[in-house]
């Protein structure tokens, strides 16, 4: 049996946060360890996003339930760790933002892999990543492949709802965009199926959690470094103002209006 310090590669994980500061600069530790724990949640929310699209596509609603609850789970305990991270000053992170050089969240390939895989489909994402490198064709992969909304429309038709062909075969490397005619087909839902209706309500949480983390971000962003320009080499906060209250879903949103 291996030791937890072996079966969890302790040594190497601990080894694993290297500051570059002069000193170094004690707040140094902070950020690299909170980037870390961002990767490892993306890491596994990635994970569970495969899941539920091979529980959705096999009918097992029950599960496909449970899953998404752990994803939702993992969403707000990410959105809550923004707290930490609000405790260094704007002085405390001058300290050794020099060090980061153009390195940024910009740059995390599993968030785009994960906007991808949940619909948020931008292919300039890929942009930033060297053709054939194996980061690049992952993102190509996502990118090209079903989205969470796709499964979940799959998951309607396959349970008998009349969704339209159109919504089913839409090109998967876009946004989803509003359909009217699947806006019937959700209402009908909700009116007739409480375990479908409670899945539509869930994806709703993931969407307004996804936002929330947005918001969270930018709002962290504007307190510690104001609207100076991001290392990743956007216009900082005015870029990620931008991204909020772009709804992963749009139809789940716009049904409450026509209910
Ligand atoms: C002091 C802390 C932080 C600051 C000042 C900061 C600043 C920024 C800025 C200015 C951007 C815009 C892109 C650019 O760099 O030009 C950005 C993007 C981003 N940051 Fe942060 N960030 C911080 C912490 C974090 C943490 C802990 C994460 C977790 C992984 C994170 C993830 C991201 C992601 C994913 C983006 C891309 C967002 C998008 O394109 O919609 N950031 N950040």
């Amino acid at each position: 049996m291996p030791s937890y310090a072996e079966y969890l590669k302790i040594d190497e994980l601990l080894a694993l946060q290297r500051p570059l500061s002069e000193g170094p600069e004690h707040d140094e530790m902070l950020f690299i360890v909170i980037h870390q724990v961002y990767e490892l949640w993306f890491k596994e929310i990635l994970h569970e996003l495969d899941h539920l699209q091979e529980l959705l596509s096999r009918n097992d609603g029950a599960h496909a339930r449970g899953t998404l609850k752990r994803i939702l789970t993992i969403l707000k305990v990410m959105v809550a760790q923004l707290d930490i991270l609000e405790t260094m000053t704007p002085l405390e992170f001058l300290s050794f933002r020099d060090r980061l050089e153009s390195g940024s969240g910009f740059q995390s390939s599993q968030f785009r892999e994960l906007e991808f895989a949940l619909g948020w489909k931008d292919p300039k994402g890929l942009d930033r990543y060297p053709a054939g490198s194996e980061i690049r064709r992952r993102l190509e992969r996502r990118l090209q492949s079903r989205s969470l909304w796709d499964f979940f429309l799959h998951h309607l038709a396959i349970n008998g709802f009349p969704v339209p062909q159109s919504d089913l075969e839409r090109d998967v490397t876009c946004r989803v965009e509003s359909s009217p005619a699947l806006r019937e087909v959700l209402i009908a839902v909700y009116r007739s199926q409480p375990a479908l209706a409670e899945l539509c309500e869930r994806l709703v949480d993931l969407d307004e959690g996804l936002m929330e983390w947005r918001y969270r971000h930018v709002k962290m962003v504007q307190r510690t470094i104001g609207t100076r320009r991001g290392t990743g080499g956007s216009a900082g906060a005015d870029y990620l103002l931008k991204t909020l209250n772009q709804p992963l879903f749009p139809d789940l949103w716009a049904i409450r209006t026509e209910f």
